[in-house]
């Protein structure tokens, strides 16, 4: 099989980032979490109680990744391991904000296109078929119904030993959308060659497979 990257944008919530591991492992990719680098700058942001000059923060931040055989993709921020602190409630509520900044996004979207630039990568975002890697070899854009899509949060949280209600995550992923849907630097969107996939109803498994029959016709 020759060298590919995948590119995989959707809303919050749709499964990308359970799929895109998936579809990895199967075709021994490299899976970049690109929300967990946005993540990060939103707790180093909190962290520096809401200082609103990004070029600063941006200056004096590094950012690199790692993998772990057990646990994936790890985020180091300023040589600290942050992965663990990415999912609280707090960076989820504030980074669309933080990620419509432009020098964030400049500071992001440089280490994800250097990531790809040996190929091999399924990528996962909201601009990365747009912005990010306009020439990937695939493009896939992920829908849900917001109901599933707050009902597979709502399992992940169970899982994770967190309780949450299920029309708050309704409401908090409707507004996560609204706010990445209308930003004016590289808003969500579906590329014009991208293959639009709902997952409303399909089990992780018949997706992961359709993403990889659509690998096969490309090879
Ligand atoms: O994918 P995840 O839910 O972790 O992404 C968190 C947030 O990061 C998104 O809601 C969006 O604001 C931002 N993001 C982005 N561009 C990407 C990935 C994530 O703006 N490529």
């Amino acid at each position: 099989m020759k060298l590919i990257n995948i590119a995989l944008d959707g809303p919050a919530a749709a499964g990308k980032s359970t799929i895109a591991k998936r579809v990895a492992a199967k075709l021994s990719m490299i899976y970049v979490d690109t929300g967990a680098m946005y993540r990060a700058i939103t707790y180093k942001y909190l962290q520096n109680n809401k200082d609103e000059d990004f070029t600063n923060l941006i200056n004096n931040t590094t950012l690199s990744l790692t993998y772990d055989a057990e646990k994936g993709q790890r985020i180091i921020l300023d040589e600290q391991d942050v992965t663990d602190y990415l999912r609280e409630n707090d960076v989820t509520n504030h980074v669309s904000y933080v990620a419509s900044k432009e020098q964030v996004r400049s500071f992001a979207v440089e280490k994800q296109q250097e990531l790809a630039s040996k190929k091999g990568i399924v990528m996962d975002g909201r601009d990365i078929g747009t912005v990010v890697l306009p020439n990937a070899d695939l493009k896939v854009y992920m829908i849900a119904s917001v109901e599933e899509r707050a009902e597979r949060r709502q399992k992940d949280n169970e899982l994770r030993g967190i309780e949450s209600n299920i029309e708050q995550l309704k409401e908090e992923i409707e507004t996560r959308d609204n706010y990445d849907m209308n930003r004016e630097i590289s808003p969500l969107k579906k590329a014009q060659d991208a293959v639009e996939l709902d997952t409303t109803g399909k089990s992780i498994e018949t997706v992961t497979n359709e993403i990889l029959a659509m690998v096969e016709q490309i090879n």
